[in-house]
């Protein structure tokens, strides 16, 4: 399974829109969504004691977002193989935390409302991402 080449475009524009201006705001954003869940932001020793209207603009959580992003990046713009390993390891990294492939699929759902606000949440782009994602979980599962 890979993407074609419709679907590869429309992700690469799609992630050109929401990895601007940097990846640390695009991380922060996608964090702040992630983090809404309170039983989700108890997974982060380094946010869970930090109340979410603080969270804006804290620069732990820009640059853990940032990270996160640059993990994504590799991945996207290594979408012929070489992106894989990085995956992998963040797949090692998450193990060790105790983080399930099922918390992990949450981060899904947090892109999802970070691509519509950017106006990317057409049906072509949104099926793009969701194929994109199952390659992500399965190079992410191979860390485990
Ligand atoms: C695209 C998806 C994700 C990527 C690429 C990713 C990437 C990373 C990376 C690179 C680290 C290591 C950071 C460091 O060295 O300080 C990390 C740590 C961690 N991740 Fe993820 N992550 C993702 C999603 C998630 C989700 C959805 C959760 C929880 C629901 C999660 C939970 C954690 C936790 C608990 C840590 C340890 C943080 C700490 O150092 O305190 N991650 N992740």
């Amino acid at each position: 399974m890979s993407l074609n080449v419709a679907e590869k475009k429309a992700v690469e524009e799609s992630w050109a829109r929401v990895s601007q201006p940097s990846f640390q705001d695009a991380g922060e954003k996608v964090f702040l969504k992630l983090l809404k869940n309170k039983f989700t932001k108890a997974n982060f020793k380094k946010f869970r004691d930090i109340p979410f209207d603080q969270l804006p603009g804290n620069a732990a959580l820009r640059e853990h977002g940032g990270q996160v992003v640059q993990v994504l990046d590799d991945f996207i713009k290594g979408l012929d193989g070489s992106g894989y390993e990085a995956v992998k390891k963040v797949g090692r990294i998450h193990k060790a935390e105790g983080m399930t492939s099922e918390k992990i699929e949450l981060m899904k759902l947090a892109l999802c409302e970070v691509l519509d606000d950017a106006g990317c949440g057409d049906h072509v782009t949104k099926a793009a991402w969701e194929k994109l994602w199952r390659l992500f979980m399965a190079a992410h599962s191979d860390g485990y």
